[in-house]
């Protein structure tokens, strides 16, 4: 008998709860031994709740509980979560979660001590909610020098995003279409402003190329500047823009951003709408490879929490081969961070200058009354720097980077 204690009964714990029963026989014969749920910690009550037989509210009966095999962390943000974690894997419990934050700042740390104690910190919900990434990201892309990853991380955005394409509304009515319809907070800055995807980047970026990213590093860019005209544009080009996390490895220096990025059809997330994730990866042997499904909600990411409970109990008295180390990454800058640019600037008639301060550009005319006062185009790849030196003796409207 393998006993779990979830920590935390909101909108993920209660799906591990439910999925612990519903999938029962089914989990405990891939697990290869009966699983069940010994305790909930939760601050609240459930009345009525069928919760109420496991509910406890003091965190020490867990941990003091030589029964209790595995620990699930689902309650986010960084403390207790981490206090809490650290003392369960210090106690030889494995440890599941779907705690980006957590993972983020302490993940390489929390590795180390799974491995001390021979047990496991797994957090495959941690990004993209129920899509598997960080299992094949360890596990079966093993050959491979990753060239790039870029993903769709926040359904929340990619909702407002898709909806200002689809029926031309302004960001502010999306945003409070989707928070009435409960994909935003009603504090949304974490989803708008990138915070959310940065946290999701940094655990790839760690992962990908092995030492600690830091997520305080990355350059991190929201969608809070992207207006309906910008999506005029879009339809003329027959492109779109998404929010990207972006971890790349050129000429041995790593970079990680994050930001709004036009993407071309030709990309396989130019399809990815509304609240859906999906992670492309691309591998020096094994080409492009794109993970997509559903990465918020509380059964696809319980079924991903649940997914390392399996793997855990499997593994029992053996720790996986994470390779993340505590050694600081140092990243490149966005100044030095190559790629296009889709640039909008004030004035017309202003092809010289443009010709003179960017070079060769390809202009995009839209048959819209914007043409009589703003001048649009596509700029060749420039470094972040070599852009705002070009930008720099115009009014620039908005500048958007492009994904090649
Ligand atoms: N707020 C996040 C999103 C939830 O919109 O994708 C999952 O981290």
């Amino acid at each position: 008998m393998i006993n779990v204690a979830i920590l935390g009964y909101g909108t993920v714990g209660s799906g591990v709860y439910k999925i612990i029963k519903e999938n029962n026989s089914h989990i405990s014969r891939r697990a290869g031994d009966d699983i069940s749920v010994k305790y909930v910690l939760d601050l609240r009550d459930f009345p009525g709740d069928p919760v109420e037989e496991v509910l406890v509210h003091d965190v020490n009966v867990i941990m003091e509980d030589e029964e209790v095999d595995i620990v699930v962390e689902v309650m986010g943000g960084v403390e207790p979560a981490y206090t809490f974690v650290r003392r369960a894997l210090e106690s030889g419990k494995s440890v599941c979660t779907s705690n980006k934050e957590l993972v983020a700042a302490h993940g390489a740390e929390l590795l180390e001590i799974a491995r001390e104690n021979n047990v496991n910190f797994f957090f495959e919900a941690s990004v993209g909610g129920g899509i598997p990434i960080i299992r094949p990201l360890i596990e079966c892309i093993t050959v491979d020098h990753i060239e790039e990853i870029q993903g769709i991380m926040n359904g929340t955005t990619n909702y407002i995003l898709t909806k200002m394409e689809d029926e031309g509304a302004d960001f502010d009515t999306v945003l409070k279409v989707a928070q009435d319809k409960g994909y935003a907070e009603r504090n949304p800055e974490a989803d708008i402003e990138g915070y959310d995807a940065c946290r999701k980047i940094a655990i790839l970026t760690s992962l990908a190329y092995e030492k600690q990213v830091n997520y305080e590093d990355i350059y991190t860019e929201g969608i809070t500047k992207i207006t309906t005209d910008d999506f005029k544009y879009m339809k003329k080009l027959g492109t779109s823009i998404k929010l990207l996390g972006i971890a790349r490895k050129v000429l041995g220096i790593t970079y990680s951003m994050v930001a709004p990025f036009v993407v071309y059809p030709d990309n396989p997330l130019y399809g990815v709408k509304k609240v859906f994730n999906a992670i492309l990866v691309k591998g020096d042997m094994l080409g492009d490879v794109m993970f997509y499904g559903k990465g918020a909600g509380s059964l696809p990411t319980a079924s991903a929490v649940v997914s390392d409970v399996v793997d855990a109990v499997k593994r029992n008295g053996y720790t996986a081969s994470i390779y993340w180390n505590k050694e600081k990454r140092i990243l490149g800058g966005a100044d030095a961070f190559t790629t296009p640019y889709f640039v909008r600037v004030k004035g017309v008639n202003i092809k010289d200058k443009i010709q003179a301060a960017f070079g060769d550009v390809e202009y995009i005319e839209l048959d819209d009354k914007l043409a009589e006062t703003e001048t649009a185009f596509m700029t060749k790849v420039l470094s972040g720097s070599e852009f705002d030196q070009a930008a720099s003796d115009f009014e620039v409207i908005s500048r958007i980077r492009v994904s090649k």
